[in-house]
């Protein structure tokens, strides 16, 4: 696929079949994720892969750490939480480095590390996987960062949903760039 049209028929996917992918293809993945630019060569991104049970590992964690910051709500709602990361085969967690010199601004890391998530999503689509990005409460939460290996100031990109798609939805045009764009010439 050509990189114009994987960028302009790229779409979020949120629905996925529960089929696992082989361990190859999420290496294709990472290995778009990993040549994302980033400033300095520091490869900011720490990838996170987590397949069949290691999702409901991360599940476990979601739901204690919800219930230990709001233990008066119902039961079921822990029972969502936990199965949240089994809505895809697969879950990549892209966290970001601190920077380790003062010539960084930690900005550039979250932007490579952002690069690197749509590396993987663009990655994704062009073979024929659906992907979405996640963040949410979980990429701020402290025991969710412990379980993953991060520090508690550390930040979490996102989580990348894929699997094979479900159902593609129809999107409406985008508006255009225009209103967000000023020419200086
Ligand atoms: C930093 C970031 C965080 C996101 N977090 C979520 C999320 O928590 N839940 C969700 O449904 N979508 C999330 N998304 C996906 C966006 O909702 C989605 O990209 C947007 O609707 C545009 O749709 P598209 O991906 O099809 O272009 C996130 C996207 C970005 C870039």
């Amino acid at each position: 696929m050509d990189t114009l049209e994987a960028i302009k028929t790229r779409h979020t996917v949120g629905k996925v079949k529960a089929d696992s992918l082989p361990r190859d293809v999420i290496e294709k993945l990472l290995d778009a994720g990993n040549d994302a630019p980033n400033h300095h060569k520091v490869r900011p991104w720490r990838f996170v892969v987590m397949t069949g049970d290691g999702r409901k590992k991360l599940g476990d964690v979601m739901a204690a750490s919800q219930s230990a910051r709001q233990p008066d709500l119902p039961p079921e709602t822990f029972d969502k939480t936990r199965a949240l990361p089994l809505r895809a085969p697969a879950v990549i967690a892209v966290g970001v480095d601190k920077p380790t010199e003062a010539k960084i601004p930690e900005v550039e890391n979250i932007s490579a590390a952002s690069a690197a998530c749509q590396n993987i999503l663009l990655a994704a689509h062009a073979l024929g996987l659906g992907a979405i990005w996640r963040t949410g409460e979980w990429a701020r939460d402290a025991k969710v960062k412990e379980f993953l290996g991060f520090a508690e100031d550390q930040h979490i990109a996102g989580f990348i949903y894929i699997g094979y798609p479900e159902a593609v939805s129809e999107y409406p045009p985008r508006p255009s760039f225009e209103d967000r764009t000023r020419w200086i010439e």
